[in-house]
């Protein structure tokens, strides 16, 4: 079997993604007369292949994909790990060029802080609202306003149809989904499911960070959200499951508005767990059937 690569158009200015964009505009729709269709997946770079099933799920929605490689410092806290976050841009490219992935005609663009953020920190920023406030929000205040304005800025500068974000970050997600609907934008946005690796951890650039020792231990919120029960049964399985890790929180919610779900509550609903092992905060989460 032969394993095709093909390295797509790299981006780091503003005039050369437009340059790029323009291009693929002028290309038709392959093979039919509907509209054609730009797909954007945005990340931090570290890819691996949670990243790369988005871009794979990309490819089958859109006729051309942008991937943004940007680590966007306006969603890390000054305490955070905007300094040593892995960044290895050739590397990234090289993984986006993999079978079935990229094209020439798709694009990375990678941009510098000074070309997303000209005028330094933004004055106006998106608010994540409420749901901004609880879990993520909690340990990381402001990190989801952060999110949504780097997100509605690639939304602008990218004009896609299509926007792919993966359910691990699932707060992330709900709040993008709110501010696509809140604000208009015209873009859908698909959720893509996480992807784990065969010992059950998900896919995540921070578990680099993880020593022997310490990935053994972060088993253990994969392990958290196998829980069963009533919600406060499931509750308490997922700390008691957590208790080799510093849990910072358990939660069990609606999966649109991030509010927990009641005692008696029976039904689907969304349970999330973030802990710290070392040094390392993870999060994960799945949908758990509550009071089955
Ligand atoms: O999920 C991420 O990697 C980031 O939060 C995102 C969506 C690329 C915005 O910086």
């Amino acid at each position: 079997m032969t394993t095709q690569t093909s390295t797509p158009t790299l981006a780091h200015t503003r005039d050369e993604l437009a340059a790029a964009l323009a291009e693929q505009d002028g290309r038709p729709a392959p093979g039919s007369s509907r509209p054609y269709r730009r797909a954007v997946v945005m990340t931090m770079g570290a890819l691996h292949a949670g990243h790369l099933s988005l871009v794979a799920r990309a490819r089958e929605l859109a006729d051309a994909v942008v991937v943004t490689i940007f680590v966007n410092p306006l969603q890390f806290s000054p305490s955070e790990d905007l300094a040593r976050y892995p960044r290895d841009l050739d590397r990234d490219v090289a993984l986006l060029s993999g079978p079935g992935l990229l094209r020439p005609e798709d694009v990375v663009f990678a941009p510098d802080p000074q070309v997303v953020y000209p005028d330094g920190d933004p004055v106006v920023r998106v608010s994540a609202g409420a749901i901004g406030d609880v879990l993520e929000g909690v340990s990381r205040p402001g990190h989801l306003d952060g999110v949504l304005t780097v997100v509605l800025k690639l939304l602008h500068l990218t004009r896609p149809d299509v926007a792919l974000f993966g359910a691990k970050d699932a707060q992330q997600l709900a709040a993008v989904r709110r501010m696509v609907r809140d604000l208009d934008v015209p873009v859908a946005v698909h959720g893509v499911p996480i992807v784990r690796d065969d010992d059950g951890i998900a896919l995540s650039s921070r578990n680099a960070y993880l020593g022997g020792e310490e990935r053994r231990r972060a088993l253990a919120l994969s392990r958290a959200l196998r829980a069963t029960g009533t919600a406060e049964q499931i509750r308490a399985a997922a700390r008691q499951a957590l208790q080799e890790t510093d849990v910072d929180y358990v939660a069990l919610v609606d999966p649109e508005t991030f509010a927990e779900v009641p005692a008696d509550f029976v039904g689907e609903a969304l349970l999330l767990v973030a802990a710290t092992v070392g040094t390392t905060r993870l999060i994960d989460n799945a949908l758990v059937e509550v009071g089955a």
